[in-house]
């Protein structure tokens, strides 16, 4: 080999070695950034799930990695609770003197924990009731002017802790969960659009539109929607090991839930098969 020959078959090497690094960085980092040690790993948020549940959770027959990964979303990221209380003021979701807003230690409120019931108000606030609207700008597009003073019922969370079937949110599978979050359908049809404003707005405790009444209001499931299907999925295992709550006596309150003398654990793995 003359002496240029071998300055380019080096070259020539390098290049291919340095190709070759250059996709194992690529293959391998989302492996190394998964495994990393910033304690970010599926393992690291189960354990945080487990550490942060605040009430006592059923685990018979569950998936325990589930479980764990849905408390955390729950608990850590979700937010759930700030809403789902069926706590009210001045503690909401938190215990007696363990208010962190209060500067005291923080306990969450077993007794309301996703038993539903905070009260949003009405869908869409009649402008004119939320201050007025600057000199010069759009009269109040809310309600339609043909609703009068009609604004819709208020939008109440719901209860979403397990009844004596063992499944989550009151009894709904995971194929219905998985498409309320996907798609905000609300199931109990609690608040349909209005069909007509006049003489009264019908049907009874609809919601004059543009709001969609089909569709859960306040709920933030736009954004929950861009979750896994296996996040999804650790959710609804989770919200199935906690405890019943029942909410209102009256069998025909919808935050009511039937806990049944004990609660059933459903058969192992039977959420799979929906
Ligand atoms: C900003 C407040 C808020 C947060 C945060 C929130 N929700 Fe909701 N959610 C609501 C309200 C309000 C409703 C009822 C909406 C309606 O009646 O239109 C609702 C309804 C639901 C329903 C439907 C219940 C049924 O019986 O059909 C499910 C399921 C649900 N939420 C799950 C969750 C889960 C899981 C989380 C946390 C990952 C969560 N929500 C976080 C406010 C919230």
């Amino acid at each position: 080999m003359k002496p240029q020959q071998v300055v380019k078959t080096t070259a020539a090497f390098l290049v291919t070695l340095g190709a070759i690094v250059l996709v194992g960085t690529w293959s391998t980092s989302p492996r190394v950034h998964a495994q990393n040690d910033q304690g970010d790993d599926e393992a690291s948020l189960i354990r945080i799930g487990y550490q942060i549940a605040p009430v006592p959770l059923n685990l018979a027959g569950k998936d325990r990695d589930l479980v764990g990964l849905g408390s955390y979303l729950v608990n850590a990221a979700g937010d759930c609770n700030g809403c789902h209380t069926s706590g009210g003021p001045p503690n909401f979701n938190y215990a007696n003197n363990k208010n962190p807003y209060f500067g005291q230690p923080e306990k969450v409120d077993p007794t309301t924990y996703l038993g539903g019931g905070s009260d949003f108000g009405p869908a869409v606030p009649p402008s004119a009731a939320v201050g007025g609207f600057p000199p010069g700008s759009e009269p109040p597009s809310y309600p339609p002017a043909e609703y009068g003073t009609y604004v819709g019922p208020d939008i109440i969370a719901r209860n979403l802790t397990p009844d004596k079937t063992g499944r989550a949110e009151g009894g709904h599978t995971l194929a219905e969960f998985k498409e309320i979050i996907r798609t905000g359908k609300d199931f109990d049809h609690l608040h349909p659009t209005c069909t007509s404003a006049l003489p009264t707005p019908t049907p009874a405790n609809c919601l004059p539109p543009p709001v969609d009444g089909d569709l859960l209001q306040v709920m933030p499931w736009p954004t929950f929607k861009n979750m896994t299907d296996h996040q999804i999925t650790a959710i609804y295992e989770y919200l199935s090991a906690i405890p019943c709550i029942e909410g209102p006596t009256d069998p025909n309150n919808v935050l009511h839930n039937d806990c049944g003398t004990e609660q059933k654990p459903p058969k192992p793995g039977s959420w799979k098969k929906q």
